[in-house]
């Protein structure tokens, strides 16, 4: 299975949001990450609904929604009609995480649930991982772009995979935070098959972006 690379417009120029979106039209095997935060669960604003449904209607790129907030049950049922590909709940949000994702999963076709740093990947069940799309294993604290990443992920990423292989199962295993071309080798090798990104592909103008996503997939 190919490594999906996530952009996150996050680190995007917003001022010309569509220019950005359209020049991964060509792109296969990406999925755009949008990080949704309500100045609550993180100390961030970012963008919402109008955003939200106006890139839906530009692009037929997947649309994977990282939901920074304290309330993900009332955002997963207003951001319904925005076909939304995977929708990622924080562990951290929820009182009860095996509820929200069986009701999230009803809505939309691939749910993932993160886990900031400090998150041991224990707190996750056997039903959680048994029913989940994506594991988030986040490589920064969460709020911000730009951050270093966290050299203690790489572990917490070979002990996620080491038990997903044990159980046979096959969430996929994402990370978000910090990564670049220095570390995406190492880690796909500790099991990571879906890697997010903002500042190494949208702020170092260096190269094409194509040439930036092919880099993290080599
Ligand atoms: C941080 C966000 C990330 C962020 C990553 O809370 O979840 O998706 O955009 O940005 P970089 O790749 O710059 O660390
Ligand atoms: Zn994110």
């Amino acid at each position: 299975m190919e490594t999906i690379i996530s952009p996150s417009l996050l680190a995007c120029d917003f001022l010309n949001i569509e220019k950005e979106i359209k020049s991964f039209d060509n792109e296969k095997n990406i999925w755009f990450h949008l990080d949704i935060m309500d100045g609550h669960f993180v100390p961030n604003l970012t963008f919402g609904h109008p955003i939200v449904e106006k890139i839906s209607k530009i692009t037929k790129i997947p649309l994977d929604a990282h939901f920074m907030v304290n309330n993900p049950s009332f955002h997963k049922d207003t951001f319904k009609n925005y076909n939304i590909h995977n929708f990622t709940f924080h562990f951290e949000s929820v009182s009860d995480p095996l509820k929200f994702l069986t009701e999230a999963k009803n809505i939309y076709p691939s749910v993932g649930i993160s886990l900031k740093p400090k998150t041991p990947i224990e707190s996750l069940s056997t039903e959680l991982l048994e029913k989940v799309d994506l594991i988030l294993i986040m490589s920064v604290e969460p709020g911000f772009g730009g951050q270093k990443f966290i050299e203690g992920t790489y572990q917490k990423i070979i002990n996620l995979n080491a038990k997903k292989n044990k159980m046979n199962l096959d969430f996929s295993i994402q990370v978000d935070g910090g990564v670049t071309d220095g570390n995406a080798k190492k880690l796909k090798e500790c099991g990571a098959n879906n890697l997010v990104a903002g500042s190494y592909i949208f702020k170092n103008p260096s190269s094409e972006y194509s040439n930036k996503i092919n880099s993290l997939r080599e």
